[in-house]
């Protein structure tokens, strides 16, 4: 191929470093309610836990930190992920709890009944994959994870429900959230029923019952360490990045201003600075 072929080829290495740069981001900023959801999941000793997909490997560490007696297997599609969070537990007193394979959600590499629990935390985004999905229907997937259940076992489904990340900007945070960009991979088009909230159709679907949702929140307020303003605004600019061409020149001029550090009306730096994101949790209340 030509020299210029090349140069328009993605670089996916380095795509793939940032995109677990921004999960360990992400996952850094809700940790509390994550842990706070892991907590009501009812774990027990000896519980076997699939995370699928698990990403870094932070929520395979907090499931095991959680239970002193539970083993925990990580999936994920990406290898270079999994190699990451190999190296997150490896030398750690959980190492002989946890392990992470390479594998896909949508045809599992693992025994029928197997598993007390499945985790599977923003795994089911659905639509097409040009919106970056990687199932258009949740069955064929959450099939596999009730065949990797033992009889009894729960299945706990996770999505980022909502944030409030503009304190004192509520018109602008609303005008940023309108948008099609902050909404992947929502459309006009999309049905109802494959919106990621509304997951609880999804496992009655497929034979759960005692069917309960759940929200858990992440806060955080000022002041900041300049590690957790990172955090902060890659996850303003996961959700809102993309928007610019979608709102008016004002809306966006005026997020510009409050997301530089430089400027004097740095959101993170504004007194009385109190922002959340909330996780929701589909699953049953028994098992
Ligand atoms: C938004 S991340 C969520 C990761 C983790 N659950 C968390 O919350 O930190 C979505 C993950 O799905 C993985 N993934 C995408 N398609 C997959 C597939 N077919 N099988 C397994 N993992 C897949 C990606 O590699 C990515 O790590």
């Amino acid at each position: 191929m030509s020299e210029n072929t090349n140069q328009e080829q993605p670089d996916f290495a380095a795509m793939e470093e940032i995109y677990m740069a921004l999960l360990e981001k992400i996952n850094a900023i809700t940790e509390s309610g994550m842990r706070a959801a892991i907590a009501g999941l009812g774990l027990f000793p000896g519980a076997r836990v699939l995370d699928a997909p698990c990403g870094i490997g932070n929520h395979a560490v907090w499931m095991a930190e959680a239970q002193a007696d539970d083993r925990v297997l990580g999936l994920d599609i990406d290898s270079k992920q999994i190699a990451y969070a190999r190296n997150l537990v490896a030398g750690t007193p959980l190492a002989d709890r946890i392990s992470f394979v390479h594998g896909d959600v949508t045809q599992l590499d693992l025994p029928d009944n197997s598993f007390d629990f499945v985790w599977c935390c923003d795994g089911l985004w659905l639509g097409p994959p040009e919106r970056g999905c990687f199932v258009e229907e949740p069955y064929g997937v959450l099939s596999e994870f009730r065949r990797v259940l033992k009889p009894g076992g729960k299945i706990a489904i996770l999505f980022w429900s909502m944030h409030r990340l503009l304190p004192g900007y509520p018109l602008l945070e609303a005008a940023l959230n309108a948008p099609l960009g902050t909404n992947i991979p929502w459309t006009w088009e999309s049905e109802p029923e494959t919106h990621a909230l509304r997951a609880l159709a999804w496992l009655e679907q497929i034979g759960c019952s005692h069917l309960k949702s759940q929200s858990f929140c992440s806060d955080f307020q000022g002041p900041f360490s300049q590690k957790q303003e990172m955090n902060l605004l890659a996850a303003m600019n996961m959700i809102w990045g993309r928007v610019q061409d979608e709102v008016t020149p004002e809306v966006w001029q005026q997020y510009e201003t409050l997301i530089n550090p430089d400027s004097d009306i740095f959101i993170l730096r504004q007194r009385g600075y109190a922002g959340y994101v909330v996780y929701t949790m589909y699953t049953e209340s028994v098992g």
